[in-house]
Parts: C-alpha cells; structure tokens; sequence
C-alpha cells in the first residue's frame, strides 16, 4: 500500500471552508456521559490549529458510538463540541445535525479562522453505508477535505472515504504521522525487529501474524491466544482460554516460522488461578497447566525470555497484553513487557485498543516512540490490509 500521501501541508486551505474528519470517538462515563479520556480529541488539535491558523474555515466532523442510523441523544457530540473549544480556547460551533438545513446554514455563514462540529455522522445510515448522496451533501458544505481520523481509517464509510470522491483528498497531521511510523517500522524496519503479540484470542490475529512473519525476526506470543499456541506444541492448558479450530493453524504458523527462521517465542511458565476473578490467588505453574487451572499471565522464566528478546531489538511492535493485565495480581507481565519496551532503546510502536490502555494505565506511555491512536485501524494496518482511508487520499 501507498503510505506517500499528500497532507494539509501541501494544500492551499486559506479562505477554503475545509471539512475535517476526525475520530473524537471517545469514552464517556456510562451515567452522565462525561467524557473518560480526551486523547483523541487532543491528537487532533495539531491539525485544526494548523488549519485555523492557515486561514481554513473548518467543518470537523466524527462518529461517536455505534447509532446505526438511529438518533441517539446519548450519543450526541455535543460534549466533545464544549471539549474541543476548551482545548482549542475559541468558539466551537456545534450543528443540530450533519447534513440538514442548521449544519448548511452554519457551514454557508462559516468565516476563516472559525470552526464547526457537525453532530454524530452515524446518526444518518447513510453514513456506515457509504451512501453517494451523504458523502456528496457532506462535500458540497466544503472545498477541501482533511482526514485526521487514523481510528477509522480501516472503515470505507462516507466521511473516511466516499467524500474523497467529490473534493481534494489529504491527510492531517495526526494520519501523517501514524503511516510514517508504523509505515516504516513495516517496511523498513530497524532490525532485530521484534512482535510482541497478546490478547485474547488467535483468531483476532491470524492476519498479524502471517504478515508479520514475513517482516519480522521475533514474534513473541502472550495473552490467552498463546494457550492455543501451548496446546499446539502437546502441553497441557488446563481451563485456558482455547480456540480448538485454531490449533492446525497455530501448527502452521510455528512450522512456517521455523522455515523462515523466524524466532517464535512462546510462555514457558505461567500464572494460573482456579478461577477468572480479581481476587483469584495466583499460582505459578511451569509449562503444562493442571486440569483445574487457567493460565492468566506469562511467569518469571518467561518475563525474562521475552524482556532479553526485547532488548536487543532495533524495533518493536506491540499488539495485545500479556495477561489479564485489569486484574493487579495478574499486570505483572504486561507491566514487565511495558518496562523492557520502555528501556529497550529500540523504536517502540504500541497498538491502540488494549495494548495502549495497558502501557498507560501502566504509567509506561511517555517512555514510548509512538502509541497509536487506532484500535482496529492499527490491527489492519499491522495486518498490510489496504486502509480505505487511506487509499482514498491524494498521492503525493
Ligand atoms: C475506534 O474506536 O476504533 C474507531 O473510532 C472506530 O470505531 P468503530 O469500530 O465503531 O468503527
């Protein structure tokens, strides 16, 4: 895939009324609907400040949730209107709706250096559906269109991709960066270049790992889906996460390695509990788990295996937890994983989702080269699959 794309430093935005996309597809506390976390909202700002500041009459616009079609008050962006103005310290002006009668009136009366959010774009069906008339209504608001929304760029939807086909297409800063770093760190990687893949469970990352292991030189596996991986090999799992129609598969993917000489590194010792609970007692166990155990985290012997790995790596990316890492007593290995990344020395990409929730809860975030802003997004990009979002944008 082309990851050379134009960006919004090689448009001419001044005077242009600019519709930008971005993901502000936050978390919000499920009683009041305060936002959680304002990461996303934040990693978009370069961008706007940028646009604003060129002179661009901006038209941001996102998702939030999934409404699918329907007009879910909960789910309104009003919040991350009130959010984003604090942030940006100047006027939001939020639209009623996305490609109705208020946003086109607000959008016709937008001067430069003035900003507007349209509400949820997946309040309208047409959204998800890639609707030719909802992405040409979104473009006809607009000259110039900017896709900031790296999240959501594994999504073909009218505003990641359809209005691509109607105005001039570039990415912001925040995709820019992400396709850079992630970009090269596939294709031509710092060496030893090292995958750390956790999680719950294989078939989530069957497509990582088959690309993976034509680029990388270590894959290490942890999570639930390496139990799969240890039932594979002859061991014993005991009540560990399985996916028995994944086992051939995983035989497979340990014999392909192996032909191409590609390090694979699996939990040798564990941490098991009788029970998926956070109070479970912790048990340590070598490499066969007893009938009445699961494995919740990677032990000792296998901290230290992994760590070494990471050591002397030139890049690593990561891609999923190594254990039950919500649970205190069973953070361990992912906090000792977060540690070696963070001294390592090596470029260190951290997936979004899980892994990125895990390394700062961790208190490991800064120590990073890059954490990405996308949770399936960056999953597809580390899969080599074509990113609508991407595609769509003008090459340079
Ligand atoms: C995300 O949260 O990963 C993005 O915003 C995409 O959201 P979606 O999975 O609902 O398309």
């Amino acid at each position: 895939m082309n990851y050379n794309k134009k960006t919004v430093k090689d448009i001419d935005v001044k005077g242009k009324k600019v519709l930008c996309r971005c993901d502000f597809n936050v978390p919000q506390d499920k009683a009041t609907g305060a936002i959680t976390d304002d990461k996303r909202i934040r990693a978009a700002l370069p961008t706007l400040n940028y646009l604003l500041e060129q002179g661009a009459a901006v038209i941001a616009c996102s998702h939030l949730g999934k409404p699918k079609g329907e007009w879910k008050e909960k789910l309104t962006l009003a919040p991350v209107a009130a959010r984003l103005s604090e942030l940006l310290g100047k006027e939001v002006i939020f639209a009623k709706d996305m490609i109705g009668e208020d946003a086109k009136a607000k959008a016709a009366a937008l001067q430069p250096g003035q900003i507007m959010l349209l509400e949820n774009l997946r309040f309208d069906i047409g959204e998800e559906k890639n609707h030719g008339d909802f992405a040409k209504a979104l473009a006809d608001m607009a000259e110039v269109y900017v896709s900031d929304a790296f999240g959501t760029v594994h999504r073909a939807h009218a505003s990641t991709a359809g209005v691509a086909a109607y105005l001039p297409a570039v990415s912001g800063f925040l995709i820019g960066k992400e396709l850079d770093i992630m970009g090269k760190a596939l294709d031509d990687p710092k060496r030893p270049f090292v995958a750390v893949l956790g999680g719950a469970k294989v078939s989530d990352k069957i497509n990582v790992i088959n690309n993976l292991l034509e680029k990388a030189d270590t894959i290490i596996i942890g999570g639930g889906m390496a139990y799969t991986f240890k039932m594979a090999q002859g061991h014993t799992i005991g009540k560990s996460l399985l996916e028995a129609d994944k086992i051939d598969y995983a035989k497979d993917m340990m014999k392909k390695a192996e032909e191409k000489g590609v390090q694979f590194l699996l939990p040798s010792d564990n941490l098991c509990a009788a029970e998926f609970s956070a109070d479970a007692k912790p048990v340590s166990v070598g490499d066969d788990i007893p009938e009445d155990l699961m494995g919740m985290d990677i032990g000792p012997k296998t901290i230290e295996a992994f760590s070494a790995a990471v050591k002397g790596a030139g890049t690593v990316v990561w891609n999923g937890p190594m254990g039950v890492f919500e649970f205190d007593a069973f953070a361990g290995g992912t906090r000792a994983m977060a540690k070696a990344l963070a001294e390592s020395g090596a470029i260190t990409i951290v997936g979004g989702g899980d892994s990125a929730a895990a390394v700062e809860q961790l208190g490991f975030a800064e120590k990073m080269t890059h954490i990405s802003t996308g949770g399936g997004a960056s999953l597809e990009f580390l899969e080599g699959k074509e990113l609508p979002g991407v595609a769509c944008l003008l090459d340079r």
